[in-house]
């Protein structure tokens, strides 16, 4: 059976591009694979360092995983620090990690600009970090949104040259993964990027963000005087209106606003109220779901803790193997 790997950094709670670009993967594919969900909060440690932060975000990331279906009887669940077999691989695989393409990476040249002066060793070798994340449980498919894409490229770049330096098979090349479809990147309300955890404000629509507040923010989404010929192209922040709710309403809501848009009839007061009703109702069970776990901290410690377990157990298998093949097996001096 193939192995599935993913996982988010506890840096908030989660939106839909969370949801949509990975998470809805996350439970189909645990009917399928051995699946390993993580939390990845030595990720997030390298933009956010205050531990009361951090402490609540990975219980509220934790909670929803749950909310969204994973299933600790289907699929392992763990936090990234509860296994230390992870960083060990990550420094081996450092000595595979150039510095120039580390530096040339699109995400690190993004949060550099938006980190300004506090850059750290950590944020720039992220990449090795999240490859050791895949490879210590030699998956093969990760599902995660467009934005990761580059991430995973370097995964399988630092895996090849390994395994050709060592003359070995030891990883599998991970492919990053939407069940057979292109990978997607939800755009923020805001009309320009992608809908992220770190945009204050009102660009993302949280899982367990209330009717009110879903109505609210997609209200606010900018949108601009209305189509003034028909079958005009539609400008980005429009279109990204009608992409999210391609993504959440029937075809026969979508049709209907596509074509008074197309028509000149469209009146954004009512798409966007339609919109709203319907991202609130697509998330409605997730968020009653999410409030009926948040409060058991029981329940919660001992899906990690026994997700831990499991997830010591396999990455020391990959651990001893590649000690083996470095030659860092103290049994052989
Ligand atoms: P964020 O960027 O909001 O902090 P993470 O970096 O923790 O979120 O991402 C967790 C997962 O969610 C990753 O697989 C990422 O690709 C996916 N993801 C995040 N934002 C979006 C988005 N707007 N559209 C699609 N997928 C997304
Ligand atoms: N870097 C990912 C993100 O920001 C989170 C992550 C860390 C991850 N390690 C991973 C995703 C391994 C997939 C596989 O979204």
């Amino acid at each position: 059976m193939e192995t599935v790997l993913s996982g988010m950094r506890p840096t908030g709670k989660l939106h839909l591009g969370n949801y949509l670009g990975a998470g809805i993967n996350y439970v189909k594919m645990q009917e399928k694979y051995n699946c390993f969900y993580f939390i990845a909060d030595y990720h997030a440690l390298t933009t956010h360092t205050k531990a009361s932060e951090l402490n609540s975000s990975i219980s509220n990331v934790l909670a929803e995983y749950l909310a969204i279906g994973v299933d600790p009887e289907k699929a392992t669940i763990y936090i990234q620090s509860h296994v230390p077999q992870i960083p060990e691989l990550y420094l081996i695989l450092n000595m595979f990690a150039y510095k120039g393409e580390l530096e040339k990476c699109t995400t690190f040249k993004e949060k550099a600009r938006k980190e300004g002066q506090t850059l750290n060793a950590g944020l720039l070798t992220y990449p090795v970090l999240m490859a050791a994340d895949i490879l210590i449980h030699k998956a093969n498919k990760v599902p995660v949104g467009e934005d990761q894409k580059p991430h995973i490229e370097m995964a399988r770049n630092f895996a090849q040259r390994f395994n050709h330096y060592y003359e070995t098979e030891v990883f599998p090349m991970p492919d990053a993964t939407n069940e057979g479809e292109n990978l997607i990147r939800v755009p923020s309300l805001q009309g320009t990027g992608k809908m992220s955890k770190s945009d204050a404000g009102d660009s993302a629509i949280y899982l367990i963000d209330d009717k009110d507040t879903i109505i609210k923010k997609v209200k606010r989404a900018k949108t601009d005087a209305g189509p003034t010929s028909p079958n005009q192209t539609k400008p980005q922040e429009i279109e990204n209106l009608f992409y999210l709710m391609k993504l959440v309403s029937s075809a026969e809501t979508l049709s209907h606003f596509e074509e008074a848009y197309n028509n000149c009839s469209i009146r954004y007061g009512d798409f966007k109220m339609q919109l709203g009703e319907d991202m609130n109702q697509y998330i409605a069970p997730i968020r009653e779901k999410y409030q009926s776990l948040i409060n058991d901290r029981a329940y919660l410690l001992k899906v990690v803790n026994e997700g831990g377990e499991k997830a010591r157990a396999h990455a020391q298998k990959t651990i001893d193997e590649v000690r083996n093949i470095v030659g860092l097996n103290s049994m052989n001096i």
